[in-house]
């Protein structure tokens, strides 16, 4: 017999980011985050994983490529989930014993490469989430989520729709380390979030060691996670709370900045932005100065591509602005093309 099981993960977009491990094994940060997760019809990792004591190793397709499974963090997760369902197993012994089997896994983002976004949360959430599905595990998702997080930081927000938190937790063994929802979806549905993909280049410092380098070189990096992120984090989950959109976006913007700051503030620097996110962070603060309301927010991850969130409601206005001064060359900066901006909304 071959047993299986699928799921899709969406992708997260961190409003208040997580930058800095406190240990880099376990995937434990240094500060809280919150993100929302994109629609689960939207960019999403679709997964499924089969077992049976047929199969011969464990075997991983990655967008139709076979793909190892070697790495570390792979690995700990694999072992984790196969824990608990030897645990299970030991509790039911009528159960197959799928603990001591091989997975075969295939993976496929629906999302354009080009369109620059880390698919490493969609990705492990998916891969967690499809095993635990298949182990048939009791776990709730906070539980689950914990896993998913050793794959990768941000991946254990993914196992959530809506808003998303990523409580730091403080025990060694990272045992309070999770992500917990804050709003569903519908809390909320005018939330939209728009990716302006300025390059589709890949990153030049990979988020893993981009982090470790701002830990140990940056003044700047002690303050945000002491005296910053800690309230941050509590006035943007009243923000969510109370469906506040320019306290929502205000911290979102301070928040991307205060990061991106943290990054030059790196000995030597990590440059993530460059001078067209810089002109989108311009042209966000111009639409809002406008019309004399916040009706868009940007946020950057470790890269040049901006995330927009505004309210379905001001879609029309923002993309007017956006679509004005980047695809038709005028009036801002001529130096901008067509092709600087992709725009997926
Ligand atoms: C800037 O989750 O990719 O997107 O835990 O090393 O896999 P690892 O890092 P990763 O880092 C994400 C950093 C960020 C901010 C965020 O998503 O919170």
């Amino acid at each position: 017999t071959i047993f299986t099981a699928s799921t899709t993960a969406p992708v997260n977009i961190a409003t208040l980011k997580y930058w800095g491990k406190r240990d880099k094994t376990l995937n434990l940060p240094t500060n809280s985050s919150i993100s929302v997760t994109l629609a689960q019809n939207d960019l999403r990792t679709l997964t499924s994983a089969a077992t049976s004591e047929r199969f011969d190793e464990d075997q991983l397709w990655l967008n139709g490529k076979l793909e190892s499974l070697e790495s570390e963090r792979t690995q700990h997760c694999l072992q984790d989930l196969r824990d608990l369902r030897a645990k299970l197993e030991a509790q039911n012994p009528s159960l197959p014993s799928m603990s001591k089997w091989k997975l075969h896994i295939v993976s496929e983002n629906n999302f354009p490469t080009a369109a620059g976004l880390a698919s490493s949360a969609a990705g492990f959430a998916a891969l967690v989430v499809a095993i635990s599905k298949l182990y048939q595990l009791p776990e709730s998702a906070s539980e689950i989520s914990k896993i998913a997080r050793k794959g990768s930081g941000s991946a254990c927000r993914s196992l959530f729709g809506g808003y998303v938190a990523w409580e730091m937790g403080t025990a060694a063994d990272g045992s309070d380390s999770k992500a917990v929802e804050v709003a569903p979806q519908d809390h909320w549905p005018e939330m939209k979030a728009a990716i302006l993909v300025v390059s589709a280049a890949k990153k030049d410092t990979p988020s893993t060691s981009g982090m470790q380098h701002t830990v140990g070189t940056s003044d700047l990096f002690q303050e945000r996670i002491t005296n910053v992120v800690p309230k941050r984090f509590e006035e943007m989950k009243q923000a969510i709370w109370s469906r506040d959109f320019a306290q929502f976006a205000e911290l979102t913007m301070r928040d991307s900045n205060s990061f991106h700051a943290t990054c030059l503030d790196s000995y030597p620097p990590i440059f993530y932005m460059n001078d067209t996110s810089r002109q989108i962070v311009k042209l966000c603060h111009q639409i809002n100065a406008f019309f004399d309301e916040v009706v868009v927010a940007y946020t950057f991850d470790a890269g040049p591509n901006a995330v927009l969130y505004y309210l379905q409601e001001n879609e029309t206005k923002v993309m007017a602005f956006i679509h004005q001064v980047f695809q038709q060359n005028s009036g801002w900066d001529s130096k901008f093309s067509k092709q600087d901006l992709e725009v997926f909304s």
